[in-house]
């Protein structure tokens, strides 16, 4: 599940390592002197790190299994990052949590957050990294980490590190920690940089710019708690799961478009520099289907394929507990019924409208139905689209750094999942946030098989040490 993500965290501090080495080469080298210096001792020790990378990706961890063995790892790891950090010359501080209590009933210790700071030199901006820890090794044999580097003044940004070690899990506590240091940690950074997720090609970096919310609803059909008979009962009783089916039949139609009165008025229309930005993208439809195993797409272009995944809402629908789902032929007619399904949204889609849209709409069909069974939605998980200015500073910087590492233009894309963290960071600390991704589309991320290419992960290493310098000139 964590190599990618450990990829992403040890490409960043290894970005790190490098400027800081790359620094003490010279005492004034001019910048691209420098930056080629720290291509140079990248490429000449990209055996190191892969190695390093092998013994991260080797640890076995998860904070999703409540398991106390697995949880001391988290802590174990968190503690191992604080000394590498340490080691940098880091100030780091470890944020105590309070620890989790679990539906069972059991209690587990929630590992602390890492707030950790390189640099504090006023005149340069500061960077913040978001990253989470889910592995880490048992051994503490990074080659490359023995030497104490010291912090020079060379380096040309501050850096600051938020790692939790929960983030599968839902991140416990972390927004509420984020809350807390807005006015401390927070306060002097200027750019928040993220990097959990892929690019859209093999070979095209990308930058990203927007993910979808997410907002899950749950609907109860039940005319009692106990499950009927079709022999004693069928043909006398509204049966919820008729109910049911159709109040799911109602949600979507064949081409993909919600039928949900007034959802779609939220949409802004696509400017033309919208889609000149999804013209420019590096996606091979007829490969992205083949590799799906889909035998045809809803759609026929890169574009609309492209608008219906990152600018339009999508609804899915998820399942039915209570249904009879076993093989075999059972005649139950279950008594008590729930559908559950999701609407991805996109930004500029308001939750409270959308979570007030859907329980109308699907109130009307109910009641259309005359029903004597009782229908209860509630939405369950709602969590808000993110987007950026694509014209920050941050990236600027990162664009002339993905031109220097790779030679090319960025793919600007976003992501069609949710992570809540970006719009989390953006609202509470009012500051400028990025997701500048390592990984190739075809990683696998969480899947069987899950990989890093080595080329991502050397010249993703570059990219961070690339995009300091930049920033540092743009700021
Ligand atoms: C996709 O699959 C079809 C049918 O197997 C094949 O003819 C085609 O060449 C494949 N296209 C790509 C781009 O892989
Ligand atoms: C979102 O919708 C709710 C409910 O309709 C409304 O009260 C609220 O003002 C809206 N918020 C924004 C930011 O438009
Ligand atoms: C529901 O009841 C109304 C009024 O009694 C009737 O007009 C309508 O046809 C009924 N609908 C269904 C689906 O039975
Ligand atoms: C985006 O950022 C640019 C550059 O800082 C600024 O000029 C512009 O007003 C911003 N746009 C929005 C919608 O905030």
């Amino acid at each position: 599940m964590s190599f990618w993500e450990v990829g992403e965290m040890a490409s960043s501090l290894l970005a790190l390592l490098l400027l800081l080495e790359g620094a003490m080469l010279s005492s004034s080298p001019p910048p691209s002197g420098l930056l080629e210096k720290l291509f140079q001792h990248i490429d000449l020790h990209q055996d190191e790190f892969v190695q390093t990378l092998k013994e991260w990706v080797a640890i076995e961890s998860d904070s999703i299994q409540p398991v106390p063995r697995l949880r001391r790892e988290i802590f174990r790891i968190m503690a191992l990052a604080a000394d590498r950090l340490q080691h940098l010359g880091a100030r780091v501080k470890s944020v105590d949590l309070d620890s989790q209590q679990l539906p069972d009933g059991q209690s587990l210790p929630v590992p602390p957050i890492l707030l950790a700071e390189l640099g504090d030199e006023p005149e340069k901006p500061t960077v913040c990294f978001y990253g989470h820890l889910d592995v880490q090794p048992a051994q503490q044999e990074d080659g490359w980490l023995t030497d104490p580097y010291t912090l020079t003044e060379e380096l040309p940004v501050n850096i600051k590190f938020i790692l939790e070690g929960m983030e599968e899990a839902g991140s416990v506590a972390l927004e509420e920690l984020v809350r807390k240091e807005k006015d401390s940690f927070f306060s002097n950074v200027d750019y928040i940089v993220i990097s959990d997720n892929l690019w859209i090609s093999r070979r095209t970096p990308a930058l990203i710019f927007g993910t979808r919310g997410n907002s899950y609803f749950m609907v109860e059909v039940k005319c009692r708690d106990q499950d009927f008979h079709s022999g004693t009962f069928g043909g006398i009783l509204n049966e919820p799961m008729a109910d049911l089916v159709a109040l799911l039949g109602s949600l979507v139609d064949s081409s993909g478009h919600i039928l949900i009165p007034g959802i779609y008025d939220q949409m802004t229309p696509l400017t033309e520099e919208e889609k000149k930005m999804y013209e420019t993208i590096d996606l091979d439809l007829e490969e992205y289907q083949n590799s799906s195993q889909v035998e045809k797409f809803l759609f026929d272009t890169k574009e609309e394929l492209l608008t219906h995944l990152w600018r339009y809402p999508s609804l899915s629908i998820h399942g039915i507990q209570g249904a009879f789902d076993d093989p075999g032929t059972k005649t139950v007619i279950p008594g008590r019924v729930i559908g559950k399904f999701s609407i991805r949204l996109v930004p500029h889609m308001n939750l409270s409208l959308v979570e007030k849209q859907v329980k109308q709409h699907l109130e009307a069909v109910f009641s259309r139905r005359n029903s004597s069974n009782k229908m209860a939605v509630s939405m369950v998980i709602g969590l808000h689209p993110w987007i950026a200015n694509i014209s920050d500073t941050q990236y600027l910087a990162a664009k002339r750094a993905i031109r220097t590492v790779f030679g090319v233009e960025p793919d600007m894309i976003q992501d069609g999942s949710t992570i809540p963290i970006a719009r989390t960071f953006q609202d509470i600390t009012q500051k400028s946030v990025m997701m500048l991704p390592l990984g190739a589309v075809d990683d696998g991320e969480h899947a069987q098989n899950e990989k890093i290419n080595r080329w991502n992960y050397i010249e993703g290493s570059k990219l961070f040490a690339a995009f300091f310098l930049e920033l540092s000139k743009l700021h």
